[in-house]
């Protein structure tokens, strides 16, 4: 826990949860003697780009959270520096639930999960949409040239904290290509050993024919 995101995190009501269930004193220590923790690392960096997808919540201007997937090729949210992040809006369902927030509150939190590995990384910051002429200089840096998906806009995150969560309770799961790669050696054995099994039926129905 990094004193940026106890700063955000812990706020007054937080704080006396923390106090009335006796927590509070050791997270006090930590709010004081943690690093910073606002500016993503190599870790950080690498993490993010190995992922195909994320959460992002956003606040409607009626208070509700908001909390939608994001989903893309590995590395579609870009780390353009140890502060800021950015991925492309696609033309989609059209309903700019999330975009329409921004507008309204630009706090967003993004929540991203590796199950294999059972690790999950909160990032907190302000969100920018940027559409037209305003979104071009990031789209040519974030947008893989002849994509044929129509990028509407680029949202751009300052990230604010980020936390990491211990693993407990992730059930590991896998994408179906990790599986096939792991399998693969297995599917191959099967495939021999069934040939082997084939040569040696022929060579026993050889052996025993009257
Ligand atoms: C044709 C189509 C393509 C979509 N492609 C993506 C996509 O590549 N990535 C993604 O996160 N969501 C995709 N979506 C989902 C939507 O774009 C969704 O509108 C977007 O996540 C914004 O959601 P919100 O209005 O709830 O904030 C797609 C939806 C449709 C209908």
């Amino acid at each position: 826990m990094s004193r940026s995101f106890a700063r955000i995190a812990f706020t007054p009501l937080v704080q006396q949860q923390q106090r009335k269930h006796g927590s509070r004193a050791q997270y006090e220590r930590v709010e004081k003697t943690s690093s910073a923790g606002d500016a993503l690392g190599e870790y950080e960096t690498a993490f993010i780009a190995a992922r195909d997808s994320f959460y992002l919540a956003t606040v409607s201007e009626t208070g509700w959270p908001y909390m939608q997937h994001r989903g893309g090729q590995a590395g579609f949210l870009h780390v353009l520096d140890d502060h800021t992040l950015a991925f492309a809006e696609y033309r989609g369902n059209r309903q700019y639930v999330s975009r329409g927030n921004l507008d309204h509150e630009d706090r967003v939190a993004l929540f991203l999960m590796d199950y294999p590995s059972r690790t999950r990384l909160k990032i907190l910051g302000h969100a920018t949409a940027y559409e037209g002429e305003a979104a071009k200089p990031y789209l040519e840096q974030i947008v893989t040239p002849g994509d044929q998906k129509i990028a509407e806009g680029v949202i751009v995150i300052r990230v604010a904290a980020f936390d990491w969560n211990c693993p407990k309770y992730i059930t590991p799961r896998y994408t179906e290509e990790q599986v096939v790669k792991v399998v693969a050696p297995l599917r191959q054995r099967l495939s021999d050993l069934e040939e082997e099994n084939k040569r040696l039926r022929e060579q026993l129905t050889e052996t025993v024919k009257p």
